[in-house]
């Protein structure tokens, strides 16, 4: 269905063609100075340049004719050359009605659905999700939702770290610890045990310790580091103990990352790796230096990237190190390579740090020129900013260290669950899964509602409150919806026919006149991808409905149907902010 800005657009296209002047000069907005008006159409004022005319004068012609349109309650002209305008009551009826029996509330459908790859969450195996794994996570959840909101295919891959040093570190550590275990005799033909002989604690505990050791600058830690080098190349070149161990690393940590990210209410639909495209390497590196892409610098196999319009530097793209080792690139280059054999993507959506930014410009860079994708696949790199701490650094633990998500997030929810117990009647297990619900709210919302560019400050305290503009805020509005709803249905039963009304009040209206603004709104954070967009929606029509709701005697309206009028559009609003949440990753409990 029309967006609510074209259709008013339209109206004074009409008036403007009709008074003998240029439609394109038409296009109305949103007022700026909603203390004068609801709407309004600058035209006039860039009118004057090309017909040589008075601002005030084009304003006014127009005007006499858009007071013919029933769209509008009001048009006024104020100087220089603005048209201030008011929506008609029954015209915005009308748009909230269609919207309440249209699919997705009047979302337009796409003419041809794309397909689109979102490449997010990317944790490494065997190590724990810190805080910097939450952005990925809920902005990548959020985008994937979008993607499929507005109708087209989203595939979800979590791009697991599961093939480079860090594992050979593992088995490296393991072969000291255990070194009974028959993975590392490259003479044993039997079958291996099923079950893995470490625990997810163990693992974790293993690789910082092993990474550490690698590192340290004495014979013994340049032994263990050459060690760990060399299970890699094992691992690698498919050596079937090592790969036997690996498969245990790998299922250990993936059945606990599916518990961590399921906490999050994220999942995906491919749990790919990059160990996934090993075996596609050699093929693709023979690819790119048959086409004459790829030459040897100082030994090492690249790509150049660089062009000419660059301002800055734009090193070449690194395909194999001089002693012939594959990178973090080349796995990201055979990923495309191969999601573009299986899946042949419109769209790849990438999400990390922002400061992996030139690395996906070469990476794409080089995908684009070496042909991997095609011209009309599009890659795109959305690169976010750091999760701060109140000191305005990086997020840390009290004693300065790296935060655990788990913790971080079992933190919110304790607060979250001694909030909601205080003075309220609830079983303490409902009061459970209600606080961890709000929680999660808390941590998604207190994220996306930033643009993902910028860093942000994690502010527990804030995020947690049940005021200003929070998860909690949103969750709370919504649960006294559904508790004006459900007092309804008692005095009523569900017999009632709720039809929505021309708005009677002021409040009825502003809330209406937000509800409208859903398609065009959601039509653009999908464009901008752009989830901050959404939380920005949910927060003004949260506050449109409580100015609305304190202003209004709702179940106490004698006129009946008035009354229904008011809870046939809380329904709307109802849905309307439930899909919103939905769309961001959370919802709302029954009460709270
Ligand atoms: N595992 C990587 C890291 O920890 C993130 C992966 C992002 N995705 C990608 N296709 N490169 O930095």
């Amino acid at each position: 269905m029309e967006k609510l800005l074209e259709l008013l657009t339209k109206e004074t296209e009409t008036a403007f063609e009709k008074a003998g002047y240029d439609k394109a000069l038409a296009k109305v907005a949103i007022s700026n100075r909603p203390d004068l008006c609801e709407y309004q159409c600058n035209g006039s004022l860039a009118g004057a340049k090309q017909y040589h005319k008075a601002p005030l004068m084009i304003a006014n012609e127009v005007a006499e004719f858009l007071k013919e349109s029933s769209a509008f309650e009001k048009v006024e002209v104020c100087p220089p050359g603005f048209l201030n305008l008011n929506l008609n009551k029954d015209f915005l009826k009308d748009f909230l009605t269609k919207m309440t029996t249209e699919d997705k509330f009047g979302l337009e459908k796409p003419e041809k659905p794309l397909k689109v790859i979102i490449d997010y969450g990317g944790p490494n195996v065997a190590k724990p999700l810190h805080v910097g794994h939450l952005r990925s996570a809920v902005i990548g959840e959020s985008v994937k939702r979008i993607v499929r909101y507005m109708g087209h295919e989203a595939i979800g891959d979590i791009h697991l770290g599961d093939w480079g040093l860090q594992m050979g570190l593992i088995i490296a550590e393991l072969k000291i610890r255990k070194p009974d275990l028959p993975y590392y005799d490259e003479s044993f033909e039997g079958d291996y045990p099923e079950e893995a002989p470490f625990t997810i604690g163990e693992l974790e505990e293993i690789y910082p310790f092993a990474s550490k050791k690698s590192k340290e600058d004495t014979d013994e830690g340049r032994a263990f580091k050459e060690e760990a080098m060399n299970c890699t190349f094992k691992l690698q070149s498919g050596v079937r103990g090592y790969r036997a161990l690996w498969k245990h690393i790998l299922n250990v940590s993936v059945t606990d990352l599916k518990r961590n990210y399921d906490n999050l209410n994220v999942t995906f639909d491919l749990w790919k790796g990059e160990s996934d495209v090993h075996d596609i390497i050699p093929g693709m590196v023979a690819y790119m230096k048959d086409g004459g892409y790829a030459y040897y610098s100082d030994g090492a196999l690249v790509v150049d990237v660089k062009e000419e319009t660059d301002t800055k530097e734009m090193p070449p793209c690194m395909i194999l190190k001089s002693d012939g080792a594959s990178l973090y690139n080349t796995t990201d280059l055979a990923t495309i390579m191969d999601r573009m054999k299986k899946y042949h993507p419109d769209r790849m959506i990438y999400l990390t740090d922002k400061r992996q930014e030139l690395y996906f410009e070469q990476v794409f860079r080089c995908a684009r020129k070496t042909k991997l994708v095609d011209d009309s696949t599009d890659l795109i790199h959305i690169g976010f900013g750091t999760v701060n701490g109140k000191d305005g650094h990086a997020f840390k633990t009290r004693d300065g260290g790296v935060q655990r998500l788990e913790y971080l997030i079992r933190d919110i929810q304790e607060n979250m669950y001694k909030k909601i117990l205080e003075g309220r009647e609830m079983s303490e297990e409902e009061a459970k899964t209600t606080a961890n619900q709000v929680a999660l709210a808390a941590i998604k919302y207190g994220d996306l509602s930033n643009q993902a560019s910028k860093d942000y400050i994690f502010d527990i305290d804030r995020f947690t409150s049940f005021e200003g503009d929070t998860g909690p805020y949103l969750l709370y509005t919504d649960v006294r919806i559904k508790s004006i709803l459900k007092k309804y249905e008692e005095q009523e039963g569900t017999k009632a026919v709720e039809v929505i009304q021309s708005p009677v009040n002021d409040s009825e209206k502003k809330l209406g006149m937000q509800l409208a603004m859903f398609n065009a709104m959601m039509e653009n954070a999908y464009e901008e991808l752009a989830p901050h967009k959404i939380c920005a929606y949910l927060y003004d029509l949260a506050n449109a409905f409580n100015v609305f709701y304190h202003e209004t005697k709702i179940l106490s309206e004698e006129n009946a149907e008035t009354k229904a009028g008011y809870i046939a559009l809380l329904r709307l609003v109802l849905s309307v902010m439930e899909s919103c949440m939905d769309v961001l990753g959370f919802s709302a409990p029954e009460r709270m």
